[in-house]
């Protein structure tokens, strides 16, 4: 049957240019399917003589037969070389380098207030800590920064809605809690998170104090010089500090002072940071503290840790300590 070959040859083509599982099923519907060339053909035996029949029919369903294997064979193809493609998009390269690990590292305010720690213990003071959420007594009001003080504007800071609540805009408050809590003679550092409504090169939003506190019999002005230059050669492993004492005005300390200290900036100028407000404890502080200022005086400073980490590794912007950019902080690991 001439006509029968033909499909069968049409069927073997259209097969193999089938590329995928659907393409094969229209081909299949060409040529089996209810209208399909096979199908009809099979349909035909109806018109021929009744003795042709029983031979033209086996005749069809033989290449019918055959054309169902051919299909069957090209199905195993396409679905072994899907597979195939599978396995290899989903492939692992063995042989690729690995991406390796990169050590992790204290962030270098971490490993400046960890020092900064270090060494006023070995100086005989214990770390102190307080509350980030400050009410507006401890922060402002027992340090005689009273409402509407003009020293409350230096300070200008986020405020908690519908509540006494800042978020404490010096480290200080700590001194008020540690001396409510604990008699003489008291010698604390406490170094911790502090707020402000500042953004530049040198001040952040966010920044870090360390606020100390040395309370006894004696204290005065000349400990607070001597501790702080003891601190800062030791933090900065230099006997030849250059530091300044300027007098300045805090309201809770009587006489105060800013420290500076010397700084090359990177333009070659040499100029001064300053690192601290401090002086000595403010009567009246020392009263609200709970403590006899007849029989005690202390003094108090408060450094910033992030000035003191600038200087230490000679960084200009301050704001690079918070950008969390990994080529910047990897280099202190
Ligand atoms: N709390 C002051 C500030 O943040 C610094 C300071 C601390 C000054 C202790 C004097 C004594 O500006």
């Amino acid at each position: 049957m001439k006509e029968l070959e033909q499909i069968i040859s049409a069927a073997r083509e259209d097969f193999a240019a089938a590329a995928s599982v659907a393409d094969l099923e229209q081909a299949k519907s060409r040529f089996l399917g209810k209208s399909g060339s096979l199908t009809g053909l099979l349909k035909g035996l109806g018109k021929l003589a009744a003795d042709e029949r029983p031979q033209a029919g086996a005749t069809i369903n033989e290449g019918k037969a055959r054309v169902e294997s051919l299909l069957r064979a090209r199905l195993d193809e396409i679905l072994a070389r899907e597979l195939e493609s599978r396995l290899a998009g989903e492939a692992i390269d063995v042989t690729l380098p690995g991406r390796g690990q990169r050590p992790g590292g204290l962030h270098p305010i971490a490993r400046v207030q960890e020092q900064v720690e270090r060494l006023f213990r070995t100086m005989g003071f214990s770390v102190a800590d307080g509350p980030e959420i400050e009410d507006d007594e401890h922060n402002f009001t027992a340090l005689r920064m009273f409402p509407d003080h003009p020293s409350r504007s230096m300070q200008d800071t986020f405020y908690i809605e519908g509540s006494d609540k800042v978020l404490r805009t010096q480290t200080s408050p700590v001194q008020i809690r540690y001396m409510k809590s604990h008699a003489p003679p008291i010698r604390i550092i406490c170094p911790g998170r502090v707020y402000r409504k500042d953004h530049d090169a040198t001040h952040s939003p966010m920044f870090h104090q360390v606020e100390g506190l040395w309370v006894e019999e004696g204290v005065s002005l000349a400990d607070l010089k001597g501790t702080v230059t003891q601190f800062c050669r030791a933090f900065f492993e230099r006997d030849d500090i250059g530091l300044r004492f300027r007098p300045s005005y805090f309201p809770f300390v009587e006489p105060g002072v800013e420290i500076d200290m010397e700084w090359s900036r990177k333009d070659g100028e040499v100029t001064y940071l300053e690192i601290a407000g401090a002086g000595v404890v403010h009567p009246d502080v020392l009263r609200n503290g709970g403590i006899d200022p007849e029989k005690y005086s202390g003094f108090a400073f408060g450094m910033g840790l992030d000035r003191l980490a600038m200087l230490k590794y000679g960084v200009d912007d301050l704001r690079l300590f918070f950008e969390n950019d990994l080529k910047f902080l990897a280099q202190f690991r």
